[in-house]
């Protein structure tokens, strides 16, 4: 038996406030506009990935949730994450070998890999599982390979996994800038402020439902950018502005900027959606309702001011972004407004990821 060598560790979601919606490249999974999203803690989402590399592994396997993918062959992602990694542990080892000798230097990037995932949340509902998924496979082939590159450098490859993961890969405010270069080198994430920036800033997760979505992000946006003419307005004459705009309420701490693009901006990607030919939705009833308890919430408030706002992926689960001050406020509102459907024997939120969780930025 040789040694096997194996590396484990754990990737968060995150929320996009700006949301990426449309590719102008579909093989590197460029973007047609850039984005900016808030990293949430990993206390209640999260995933979590282990990686063994052997000689004596006959053939690169997945098992994502407990079930083993057949052919990943037909995992283009899988293989364009596995792919960038491998070429640069090799760039890595032979480096190595002239400095310590060719003896003393593990071949991993010649042998195959074991990478065995799970998400402790829904996965494909609107959750980002897709981000915090190819995050940290990226990120734990790093480890294993013991890469010697920037987290931006990552980015860049976790990217090709699922567009929303190269944000994943840092903690805190992140925007990810779509670049202009035709092969993708600066369409990457960075850092615009570290979690403890605005520790004041929370962000409460709603499942409204945990089933697999019928249309996935990647089909969704595609076909979005194929027929609609309101994403065109979007990308050029909408998303510039809002970027620079969220970008400074993030750095001023503004609440009532924040939660008033945020909010725009999640209506206007479900439109984008609605304005696709055929139509997608990814909002239901119960969506719905929630935008319009939170919109009630903030016209009623004594000060005039935005306390809450929310945000939806391509999924009906919402996000609501708040100050710690509100928590137990809106909450208790949800609770009121959302105590079950006991005729149908259905109840809202009462899984611990489907509690309204307090769960801080990190
Ligand atoms: P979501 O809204 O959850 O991001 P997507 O449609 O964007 O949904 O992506 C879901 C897909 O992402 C899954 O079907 C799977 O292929 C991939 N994925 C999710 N979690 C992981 C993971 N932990 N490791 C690898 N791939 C994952
Ligand atoms: C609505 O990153 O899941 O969550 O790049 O095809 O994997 P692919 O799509 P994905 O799309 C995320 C869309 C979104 C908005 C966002 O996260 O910015
Ligand atoms: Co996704």
């Amino acid at each position: 038996m040789s040694p096997t060598y194996e590396k484990t560790s754990t990737s968060p979601v995150n929320i996009a406030v700006i949301k990426y919606w449309g590719k102008r490249d579909t093989a590197l999974i460029l973007p047609t506009n850039s984005s900016l999203s808030v990293t949430l803690s990993q206390e209640h989402l999260r995933s979590k990935t282990t990686i063994r590399a052997s000689p004596d592994f006959e053939k690169t396997r997945l098992w994502l949730n407990g079930v083993e993918e057949t052919d990943l062959t037909k995992n283009k992602r899988l293989q364009n994450c596995l792919r960038e990694t491998r070429r640069l542990r090799e760039e890595h080892e032979k480096k190595l070998c002239k400095e310590i000798g060719t003896e003393n230097v593990v071949p991993l990037s010649k042998y195959n890999v074991h990478i065995c995932s799970e998400n402790n949340f829904p996965t494909a509902a609107g959750l980002a599982s897709s981000a915090s998924g190819f995050a940290c496979l990226v990120y734990t082939l790093a480890q294993l390979y013991e890469l010697p590159v920037s987290t931006t450098e990552l980015s860049k490859i976790a990217r090709q996994g699922s567009g929303s993961a190269c944000r994943s890969l840092f903690g805190g405010f992140v925007a990810w800038e779509m670049g202009s270069q035709v092969d993708g080198s600066d369409s990457q994430a960075i850092q615009i402020a570290p979690k403890d920036y605005w520790p004041e800033l929370e962000a409460l997760i709603c499942v409204v439902s945990d089933a697999k979505k019928g249309t996935s992000s990647t089909e969704g946006m595609q076909n979005t950018f194929t027929t609609s003419p309101l994403l065109q307005h979007r990308i050029k004459h909408v998303v510039p502005e809002r970027m620079k705009s969220m970008t400074e309420a993030i750095l001023k701490r503004d609440f009532q900027q924040f939660a008033e693009i945020t909010m725009r901006d999640s209506n206007q990607f479900h439109a984008v959606c609605l304005d696709t030919f055929p139509p997608i939705f990814y909002l239901n009833d119960v969506s719905r309702a929630i935008i319009r308890v939170i919109t009630e919430y903030n016209t009623c408030s004594e000060s005039g001011k935005l306390k809450a706002a929310y945000t939806f992926d391509a999924g009906p689960n919402a996000v609501i972004y708040t100050l710690r001050e509100n928590v137990p406020e809106i909450i208790n509102i949800i609770a009121k407004f959302f105590p079950g459907d006991v005729e149908n024997g259905k109840e809202y939120f009462t899984d611990p990821y489907q509690l309204f969780s307090g769960s801080i930025i990190g």
